[in-house]
């Protein structure tokens, strides 16, 4: 039998990823699928919601969660990355991982005998993006055939959330300075999964039509170094009131947290009464509840 990764949003067929957020929309306290049993969440980088929210999550389905950070375990230094994998397999019924290089989840599931999944690469965050779907089914009803834009670095965020909102049959819009959007790998993996995105270097162009606009860090965790570079390429590319009056009326504005106002967003678009970002976080939670539920349960069958 195959053990079945998240790796990437398109690790699942769409048929998959919209049971996962049906189960997500259920409230907590039903099965416990995870009575008796744990998940190993491994961590290379600082998080809030990613920790948090798996944690709950794991409780919610009966189960025990046990974090812990690279240093404590020293992956490719004290031992092999496949050794760990195969170790952590015997003891937790799922492994979580949030690292800085996509490789080390590659090789952590190429050994795992368990189901591996990302919480956050410098690749992907598809965990993030069933909270991103999640949300913007609550809030605009069917996706199919609604348009989501995203202004600024086509990032792990970004990727993971065009894969899932195209195998939704979301029309995608992208708005990214030049040398930060999406490689021709992106496109031809994005056109495999529904309609192609429009991408522009023009955020009002993007947000035309849009029914919720999106927006990340100019510089992720791991390019700190780049940071006053990317603030120059990212000039013209934050998300203010102007671009939010520039979308459909009524659109959300979203971002994954942490925000840093006044760079890739105002204050007052991020606190204002267009945003839904904290509603956004709280369906890390539910989100992650789904994901689990129907991995543990494909994983018996
Ligand atoms: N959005 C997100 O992944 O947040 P953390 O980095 O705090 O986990
Ligand atoms: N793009 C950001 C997301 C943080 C949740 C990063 O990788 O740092």
């Amino acid at each position: 039998m195959t053990v079945r990764h998240v790796l990437e949003i398109d690790d699942l067929r769409a048929e998959e990823l919209d049971e996962v957020l049906r189960r997500a929309a259920e409230p907590p306290g039903g099965d416990r699928p995870l009575a008796g049993r744990t998940v190993g969440l491994y961590f290379e980088k600082p998080s809030l919601r990613t920790r948090h929210s798996s944690e709950v999550a794991v409780v919610q389905l009966g189960g025990h969660p046990v974090t812990f950070r690279r240093e404590e375990v020293g992956s490719g230094e004290r031992e092999p990355v496949a050794d760990i994998a195969r170790v952590l397999s015997g003891y937790h019924a799922v492994l979580g991982a949030r690292v800085f290089d996509h490789r080390l989840l590659e090789e952590l599931a190429a050994a795992a005998t368990v189901p591996v999944v990302n919480l956050l690469s410098d690749r992907g965050h598809p965990c993030q993006a069933l909270a991103d779907l999640l949300t913007m089914r609550q809030h605009l009803g069917e996706l199919e055939g609604a348009t989501v834009a995203w202004v600024g670095d086509f990032n792990n965020v970004a990727r993971s959330l065009a894969l899932g909102a195209t195998m939704m049959g979301m029309k995608v819009r992208l708005a990214c300075p030049p040398g930060y959007g999406p490689t021709d790998e992106d496109l031809d993996r994005l056109a495999a999964l529904g309609a192609p995105p429009v991408v522009t270097t023009r955020p009002t162009e993007a947000v035309a039509g849009a029914a919720a606009v999106h927006t990340d860090v100019w510089a992720s965790m791991g390019q700190e170094d780049e940071a006053e570079e990317r603030a120059r390429a990212f000039e013209g590319f934050q998300v203010d009131d102007r671009v939010m009056d520039a979308a459909a009326p009524g659109a959300v504005f979203m971002h994954c947290l942490p925000a840093h106002r006044g760079e890739e967003v105002t204050a007052s678009v991020v606190d204002g009464p267009r945003s839904v970002v904290i509603a956004q976080a709280h369906n890390r939670l539910h989100s992650m509840r789904g994901l689990l539920s129907w991995l543990v349960e494909e994983a018996q069958r």
